[in-house]
């Protein structure tokens, strides 16, 4: 399948921190048998792998040369049988300069990180082309801040998926109490609240690709749905915008 174009079909789904985009984008990706990127995973990389080299934040230029040639492999590897996945027994695994990265990008520090980084106008520049490399067929899923806007305008179908910044703060703070994380819970509330509220402001406060959604963007407010709710919902609009089912 390809649009007028004779490029790969794309689909955009964007929103904040705690939105649920990132389970929502596996589960459709799945249904769709399409391709994912995850691009907060390429600032994170290039947040982490920053830090790695020492390189400072204070210097754009270098972290911006850095993300051009940012030396990473995404590998899909088999799991062992009896691990629950949800994909196929596969899992997608990071290669960093010859390193496997796994729980280490996922941390709120390389999550602020990668937030400084992405702020950077010559860093969004340089892994722009990326990030549209990743448009291979059958097709793609892209997930993201500024997927539908500025890496793949031409996206036939966009979606911008939203939840109330409490729900997303309760989403975290549950998390990390399945995770067992003890200590001052209320407390720990109150500092995951601060980082949502400081984190969306920067990401939508920003000059470069500041996050909001693009004019032709379906908005769906997930407060209070269930994951397969808005699945869904983001398949009726893939029925309507592709020649699936
Ligand atoms: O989605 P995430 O939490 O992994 O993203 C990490 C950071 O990267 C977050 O602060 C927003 C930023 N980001 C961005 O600016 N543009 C994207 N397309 C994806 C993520």
């Amino acid at each position: 399948m390809t649009n007028f174009q004779g490029l790969p079909p794309v689909l955009t789904i964007d929103g904040p921190s705690g939105s649920g985009k990132g389970t929502i984008v596996k589960h459709v990706a799945q249904r769709l048998g399409w391709h994912m990127l995850d691009s907060g995973a390429l600032y994170r990389l290039v947040a982490y792998g920053s830090q790695q080299n020492h390189l400072s934040f204070e210097d754009e230029n270098a972290i911006a040369e850095y993300a051009a040639q940012l030396d990473v492999e995404f590998k899909l590897v088999e799991l062992e049988s009896g691990i629950e996945t949800g994909q196929n027994g596969q899992d997608l695994q990071i290669i960093l300069e010859g390193k496997v990265v796994g729980s280490e990008l996922r941390t709120e520090t390389t999550g602020n990180a990668a937030s400084i980084v992405a702020a950077m106008p010559k860093v969004r520049e340089a892994l722009l082309q990326r990030q549209r490399d990743f448009r291979q067929n059958p097709g793609l899923v892209a997930d993201g801040r500024d997927m539908g806007t500025t890496v793949f305008p031409d996206a036939e179908a966009k979606i911008f998926l939203t939840a109330s910044a409490e729900e997303r703060a309760q989403r975290r703070y549950k998390q990390l109490k399945e995770k067992g994380i003890s200590g001052n819970l209320a407390a720990l509330l109150q500092d995951i609240r601060r980082d949502i509220n400081e984190r969306d402001e920067r990401d939508s406060q920003r000059s470069a690709s500041p996050l909001k959604p693009a004019e032709d963007a379906i908005l769906i407010d997930t407060s209070g749905l269930s994951i397969e709710q808005v699945v869904e919902q983001v398949m009726a609009v893939c029925e309507k915008s592709f020649d699936v089912k």
